[in-house]
């Protein structure tokens, strides 16, 4: 749909968390009455609804109340080949991945299984919110490239890479480091900065890497700017205990990765649910993101994300689902978990709502360096946005009808909000998903 070119405002309540409220106590931003100013693809400016329609009287208005827009949900760490494994309950990680995930990424040789998969992959994430993510692509160079193109054409924000691995996998899934480093060139320079597109430098795990595996990853970031990098850390103890195996000179699971200059500022290293204090250190040192995935890290019972000693250490953290370890493909869950979990972990932190709504948008842009893209309502931004109506006899409607403080409002979307909820989403201004049931309004 192409947005009316003197631009539009829309109004309805809305909610964006401009700073981190980690660090600063008034972070939360929300006008019960909101209005969101979108020219030419570009937040022009939000507040209360009548000043800015005073301020731009010509702009046309278009009425969203009785939903709610917030920025577009920024998922960091999500696997495309693993759609169709979610739900593989019952297993720990090596176990896992040897029984449900891999034997499913080996699948993803078949190109048109691959293509069909990618646009299902997409579809689930745009309909659950998601305007921006990091995306593990697949061992294989031409299923990468589906997901790239399936991304392009539905218009989503994704950084994505192949997965490198040259061993302990399953051989089908192994590549030469020489051979990874033409495929990955080769998907460089066709994807690489081509509209809302990023490669990602992804090797599976240090598990599955060899040395020159990992020499070539450094290569790859040293030859092309821009380029982002991600991968997994300590994440389940018997892994942790493979790599110390493998990697007898390196002190622990994070000097492998920074032997290669891999933990740097355009890093994002999924789960670290078992950190040393050195590692948070050198992590927050290096500027290194990390990815939490709570679902994921319950599901497979990997443990519970040490939250504070992150955040105490600086250490930049964002959200992620991991599917398909994880539950799903929504983000407001995804900050409910985060929630529930850090309630019981012990030393966990207190997440409110505020901190939810910044895990899941601005968290996650400034991740994967984004930050003056998306992830707020600041002016000059990406319009990405959600528009979220609960289904009128749905719990949540119940619950708004109360008129909550704009706090307990967000805090019951978190909860009780799920991919039938979401009315529309947009990136860039331009719809990239309308529901159903919006399409009939
Ligand atoms: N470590 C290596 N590969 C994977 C994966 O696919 N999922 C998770 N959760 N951890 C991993
Ligand atoms: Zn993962």
């Amino acid at each position: 749909m192409i947005p009316s070119p003197g631009g539009e405002l829309l109004r309805a309540p809305l909610f964006h968390t401009p700073r981190n409220p980690f660090r600063e106590s008034s972070a939360l931003e929300s006008y019960a009455d909101g209005g969101l100013l979108i020219r030419a693809g570009r937040v022009a400016t939000c507040g209360d609804y009548t000043s800015v329609r005073d301020a731009y009287p010509e702009v046309p208005t278009v009425d969203l109340r009785g939903g709610f827009l917030l920025p577009g949900f920024v998922d960091t760490h999500i696997h495309f080949p693993q759609l169709r494994v979610l739900g593989g309950l019952g297993r720990s990680l090596l176990d896992w991945l040897e029984h449900c995930a891999l034997p499913e990424e080996a699948r993803m040789a078949d190109h048109s299984h691959a293509c069909r998969v990618a646009r299902a992959f997409v579809h689930a994430m745009v309909s659950h919110g998601t305007t921006t993510a990091l995306v593990f692509g697949a061992h294989f160079a031409p299923a990468t490239a589906a997901l790239f193109e399936a991304a392009d054409a539905a218009g989503l924000r994704i950084a994505a890479g192949q997965v490198v691995s040259d061993r302990l996998l399953r051989p089908e899934l192994h590549q030469t480091p020489q051979r990874a480093y033409r495929e990955s060139n080769l998907l460089i320079e066709r994807f690489h900065r081509r509209g809302r597109l990023t490669y990602a430098v992804t090797p599976r795990f240090a598990m599955s890497a060899s040395e020159a595996m990992l020499e070539v990853c450094q290569t790859l970031l040293r030859e092309h700017p821009g380029l982002l990098f991600q991968t997994h850390l300590n994440e389940n103890v018997q892994e942790i205990e493979q790599v110390a195996r493998l990697f007898p000179w390196a002190a622990d699971y994070l000097a492998v990765y920074e032997r290669f200059g891999l933990s740097q500022p355009n890093a994002v290293m999924a789960h670290d649910v078992h950190p040393t204090a050195s590692q948070l250190d050198r992590l927050a040192a290096s500027g290194t993101a990390i990815a939490h995935c709570p679902s994921s890290n319950a599901a497979l019972g990997s443990g519970l994300f040490p939250l504070k000693r992150h955040i105490d250490a600086r250490v930049r953290c964002a959200l992620g689902t991991d599917v398909g370890g994880g539950i799903g493909f929504g983000m407001l869950k995804e900050g409910l978990q985060a929630y529930l979990l850090q309630r019981v972990a012990p030393g966990g932190v207190l997440l409110d709502a505020a901190h939810l709504l910044y895990l899941t948008t601005l968290a996650g842009a400034e991740a994967l360096g984004l930050g003056d893209e998306t992830g707020d309502f600041r002016a000059g931004k990406s319009a990405d946005l959600v528009y979220l109506r609960p289904p009128a006899d749905s719990p949540l409607a119940a619950v708004l009808e109360r008129d909550p403080s704009p706090e307990q409002a967000l805090a019951a979307i978190f909860t009780l909000a799920g991919a039938e909820s979401v009315r529309e989403v947009r990136v860039e201004g331009s719809i990239v998903y309308r529901s159903a049931s919006t399409e009939k309004r």
